[in-house]
This record gives C-alpha cells, sequence and structure tokens, in this order.
C-alpha cells in the first residue's frame, strides 16, 4: 500500500494549474463510443478512474490512446461488445456511465454494478427508472444490469427524477442522444459536467438544450460523428488546492478555473477570512491570519459541493471558533475521515447530518488512512497544515481523482513525498 509522507507547518506559495475535470472525463470519454468516427478530447486527466475507463473502452474494441499533451484519441468505429469486462467496471463507479453508453449505441447492455468510493449507499435506481422509461426492459440482479429493448422498442419520453442525481442525469441523456423521439429529464442536475458532457455530445452532432437547468430536452440522432472537444476545469481539485492554502497560509495564483464554478467554494473561503481575488481564467488565494467559523451546508450545484466538505472540514478544524458543517447528500460522508482527523487533534462531533467543529490552535502530525479519495485529499490538508510529521496511508484512493498531485503540492512549496508499497 503506498502512502504520502508529509512533513507539515510550511505555507503554500507560487502557481497551480488545475487539470481537465475528472467527472466530465469518465462521462464523455465512454460517451464517444457512441460516435461513428475519430473523437480527440483535450484535458483528459491522467488519474487512474480514466485508465480504467480507457481499458474498459479498448477491452469492448475500441482504440484510444493518450498523447503526450493529455489529448486522448478514441475510435469506437469496430466496437461491436455490450458487456464490458466486470472485474474493470467493479473498479470504479462512474463505468455505470457504460450502462447508458451501450443501451444508445445498441440497444443493449449487460454490465456489472459499479465499484469505486463507497462512502454512502449508492442506489441506481433513478438510472434504471430512466431506462425503463425509454422503452429497455431491464433486468437487475446482485452482480449486473441487463437491457434490451422492451415491447414498443425504445423510444424517447418524459421522465421526473425523484432525486436530483448527476449520474442519472447524465446516463439518461447519454442514452437518449441516440434513442430515436424527445426526452425530456426533469428535476435533472445542473453540475458544470453535465453541461460539459451536453457540449460533447453536441459538438459531436447530438440535440441536447437546457444542460445547465433542471429540465434537458434530448432530440435523439441517428448517428454522431467523430470532432474535437476540450474537457472543463475540474471545479473540485480546484476548490481542493484553494482549501489547502486556506488551512496551511500562503499565496497561491490557481490557474486554468472557471471562476463561477467556484464561486459556492471561494464566496466560503472568503467569509472565513481568506483574500480572495478572481481573473478570467484564474483565482489568487492569500491567506495569513487564522480562519473564521463558519457555518456550511452541502447541497446540489450551485451550492456547496459535497465532494468539498471533507476540505472545508479542515479548514474549520483550524478555524477560530465553533463551526457547523451540514451534509445534505450522503448522510455517511463525514465517518470516512473525521476519526482520522481526530487523531491529529481536531474536535468534531458528529449528530445526524451535522458536524460541530471546535476550532483548535494546530494539529499534530499523525498516521492516518485515506478511506475515498475526498477524505484522502482533506488529509492531505490536514497533514500540510499540521505540525510534524503526517503519513497517509492508502493514498491510491486519492490518486483516483487527482493528477500529480505530490507533484503540484511540491510545486507550492509543500513537503511532501510518495512511498510506494
Ligand atoms: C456524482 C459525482 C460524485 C459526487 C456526487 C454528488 C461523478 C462521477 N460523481 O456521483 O463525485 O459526490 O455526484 O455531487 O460525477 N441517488 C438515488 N438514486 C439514484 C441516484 C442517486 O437515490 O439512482 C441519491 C444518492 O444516494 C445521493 C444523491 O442521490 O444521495 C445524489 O447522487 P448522485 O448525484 O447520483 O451522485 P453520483 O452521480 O453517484
Amino acid at each position: 500500500m503506498s502512502r504520502y509522507v508529509i512533513q507539515g507547518g510550511r505555507p503554500l506559495n507560487g502557481t497551480v494549474t488545475i487539470s481537465g475535470a475528472k467527472n466530465a472525463a469518465v462521462a464523455i470519454l465512454p460517451a464517444a463510443l457512441l460516435v461513428d468516427g475519430v473523437c480527440r478530447i483535450e484535458h483528459v486527466p491522467d488519474i487512474s478512474d480514466v485508465r480504467i475507463m480507457l481499458d474498459i473502452l479498448r477491452g469492448l474494441g475500441a482504440l484510444a490512446r493518450r498523447e503526450e499533451d493529455g489529448t486522448v484519441v478514441i475510435d469506437a468505429t469496430n466496437v461491436r461488445d455490450a458487456s464490458p469486462d466486470p472485474a474493470l467496471v467493479e473498479q470504479m463507479r462512474a463505468s455505470y456511465y457504460l450502462m447508458g453508453v451501450l443501451l444508445g449505441r445498441f440497444g443493449r447492455a449487460h454490465v456489472a454494478l459499479p465499484g469505486g468510493c463507497n462512502f454512502a449507499s449508492r442506489p441506481i435506481d433513478q438510472h434504471i427508472k430512466g431506462f425503463a422509461a425509454l422503452g429497455a426492459e431491464v433486468e437487475e440482479t446482485e452482480e449486473y444490469v441487463q437491457m434490451h429493448p422492451g415491447p414498443s422498442g425504445l423510444h424517447g419520453n418524459r421522465i421526473s427524477l425523484d432525486v436530483v442525481s448527476v449520474g442519472a442525469t447524465v446516463n439518461i441523456m447519454i442514452a437518449a442522444s441516440r434513442i430515436p423521439g424527445q426526452t425530456i429529464i426533469e428535476n435533472a442536475a445542473k453540475e458544470p459536467h453535465i453541461v460539459d458532457l451536453a457540449n460533447f455530445l453536441n459538438t459531436m452532432g447530438a440535440r441536447i438544450s437546457g444542460a445547465g437547468t433542471d429540465t434537458v430536452k434530448i432530440w435523439g440522432v441517428q448517428s454522431l460523428r467523430g470532432n474535437t472537444y476540450a474537457i472543463i476545469p475540474d471545479q473540485i481539485e480546484a476548490g481542493t488546492y484553494l482549501a489547502a492554502v486556506a488551512a496551511t497560509g500562503g499565496n497561491v495564483l490557481v490557474k486554468n478555473v472557471i471562476p463561477k464554478h467556484m464561486s459556492c467554494i471561494t464566496s466560503k473561503l472568503a467569509e472565513m477570512g481568506a483574500e480572495i481575488l478572481n481573473y478570467d481564467d484564474a483565482i489568487r488565494i492569500r491567506c495569513g491570519a487564522r480562519l473564521h467559523h463558519a457555518t456550511v451546508k452541502t447541497r446540489v450545484y450551485p451550492g456547496f459541493p459535497t465532494d468539498m466538505q471533507a476540505q472545508i472540514c479542515v479548514c474549520m478544524v483550524l478555524a477560530s471558533g465553533v463551526s457547523r458543517l451540514t451534509e445534505s447528500v450522503y448522510e455517511t460522508r463525514f465517518f470516512g475521515y473525521v476519526s482520522e482527523l481526530e487523531r491529529m487533534g481536531a474536535d468534531v462531533q458528529i449528530t445526524g447530518k451535522t458536524a460541530i467543529i471546535t476550532g483548535v490552535e494546530a494539529l499534530a502530525g499523525a498516521t492516518v488512512d485515506a478511506h475515498d479519495l475526498r477524505a484522502g485529499a482533506a488529509l492531505v490538508i490536514a497533514g500540510l497544515a499540521a505540525q510534524g510529521s503526517t503519513i497517509v496511508k492508502d493514498c491510491h484512493y486519492i490518486e483516483r481523482g487527482y493528477e500529480r498531485l505530490v507533484e503540484k503540492f511540491r510545486g507550492l512549496g509543500a513537503d511532501i513525498r510518495r512511498i510506494e508499497g
């Protein structure tokens, strides 16, 4: 098991460049299977979730190669198989997008249930509801989902989601883009990567409108053609570096961001005392004095993202006074990291969906375990801010979603190294 070793207590200074968005990449790469011809997808982060997804696509018969500048070229012309390798599918969460992709392309699919970060129960009933509304006959077991056209064939439909789900919105959009007729998704999720996926599909010839609002309309087309597309910057990676500077202090220019996507995070950090300067595609953060306490409730976009819960928690742990952090998307998410932060000296009481955090003057280095991607990133921030040495075990979780994290933090002056095995 690899680990990060961090000598904390150094402020961060310099410039960091944000990579392409993980959650957009893991939707757009499989969606390239809907396209006849070659897709060139730029700014694809080199992270383990993307590497697994590319292996899944190759296993189905697609040609997929990464170029040096981060562009991934996919040609899915010869894909005939609608059953991706279960051993790979089970290694990541977003492999459930193969269900929508294969249904859209072949009208059938046999996909194992996804794995990935298990910080909460993560049902897929809304995905299944969507596929059934599109005319699929769906068989769901404890191991896989299998689909083929029902008696009336596949067709567009109106689907109202019972919960606002990123995954279900993406999966239905993907399938419906190649299924005849008009599909309307009501109560759709609005995250930036949903808009990015719609822009990708439209660039390839799809007809999707309303992405980024709660009603998305899709007119199914017969075919999509190859083209070039650039993925947006990663909102959560950028938020993680901003939170790291807020927690450790320093002065950092975070480049390649869309400031509008960041405002739910930067407004909170500013409220806590960080100085934030927005530019066209960069944000400068300066932080010298101790942060103030705050109240944060995670919400779907444009609210404060659940994927930043653990990182802002570290800022609150070090802030003066008592902060309140409420999780409204995944109730059990605190359990992935709070006990680890307590080992470093944090004072966090969890009551139901809310963590009551009494700020401490400093954290002390300790050996801690990364139980999932964002929990692991938060422990890295805690280690950077702490006095003494911190070891973050199981760092492979972090590498699912952060490209060259060690290198980027070292570029900001952090003392962090990766120890193999
Ligand atoms: C996506 C993100 C993940 C982020 C999450 C919430 C990707 C690849 N992952 O995950 O990083 O933490 O959004 O912003 O983009 N739900 C159901 N039934 C369903 C689907 C979801 O009840 O069929 C519930 C979930 O339990 C959760 C809520 O809806 O409480 C939101 O989940 P969802 O938006 O679907 O998350 P993911 O797409 O899995």
